[in-house]
């Protein structure tokens, strides 16, 4: 489903080049659970946001169920990122004036989903995740495993293939780390929703069904 060929992505700081990812090929299937470890800097990021459609490689080829990314267009990508891909991030990126219901309504306005069924599919992905009773409450009014939980349910909006979640219990403490977690195995394995997690922390890892290690910007 997701394969990686050869992907390089330098970074020029004044004379000198970073390699933040050194032709990395991987395969990642349907439905997999994979996590990403390997020290800081070591391209984790780089690699998650390139999966992702966030950013583009200098090199290689990342194809996606045929699409191949890099040749993507703008507006291509675009719609790749809203339609097939849920993120969801250490510092959660909500919109902190908007409520739950809103910033879950978000990426569905982008979808130009109607506001009926918009406001329908926000409540029940907020369900999902536990927040039914916190749907009008602003992020400043929600706890961090709170906030979280609506940056998962955002993620869910447009019913994503792959999740793919950067350090998503750095910001929590370990209880609600583990909840957090096991709210997207849960995604991954009763919807199959391809999931890939990004983690320092190796207890996390272990529960994946695949682990890479990156050490500067290669696959070890
Ligand atoms: N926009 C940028 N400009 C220059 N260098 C960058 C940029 N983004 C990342 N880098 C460099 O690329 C390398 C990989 O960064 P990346 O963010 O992928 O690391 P990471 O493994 O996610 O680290 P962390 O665990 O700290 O989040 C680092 O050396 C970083 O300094
Ligand atoms: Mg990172």
């Amino acid at each position: 489903m997701i394969e990686l060929k050869d992907v390089t992505k330098t970074y020029k700081m004044g004379d000198e080049t970073i390699y933040a990812l050194n032709k990395v090929s991987l395969n990642i299937d349907k439905g997999d659970f994979l996590a990403i470890v390997g020290p800081s800097g070591s391209g984790k990021s780089t690699l998650a946001n390139i999966i992702g459609g966030l950013d583009k490689p200098d090199s290689g080829d990342v194809i996606v169920d045929d699409e191949h990314l890099i040749k993507a267009k703008d507006n291509v990508l675009s719609h790749y990122r809203n339609k097939k891909i849920g993120f969801v991030f250490q510092t959660f990126n909500l919109q902190p004036t908007y409520t739950a219901l809103e910033n879950v309504m978000l990426p569905l306005i982008f979808a130009r989903i109607p506001h009926a069924k918009r406001v329908e599919r926000a409540k029940a992905c907020l369900k999902a995740v536990g927040l039914d009773n916190r749907m009008n409450h602003k992020p400043t009014e929600l706890s961090g495993g709170q906030r979280q939980r609506v940056s998962i349910a955002r993620a869910l909006a447009n019913e994503p293939e792959i999740i793919i979640a950067d350090e998503p219990t750095g910001n929590l403490d370990s209880q609600k780390g583990i909840e957090i977690i096991d709210l997207l195995k849960d995604l991954n394995k009763k919807l199959g929703v391809t999931l890939i997690i990004i983690t320092h922390d190796t207890s996390v890892a272990r529960q994946a069904k695949k682990t890479i290690t990156i050490h500067d910007g290669k696959i070890s």
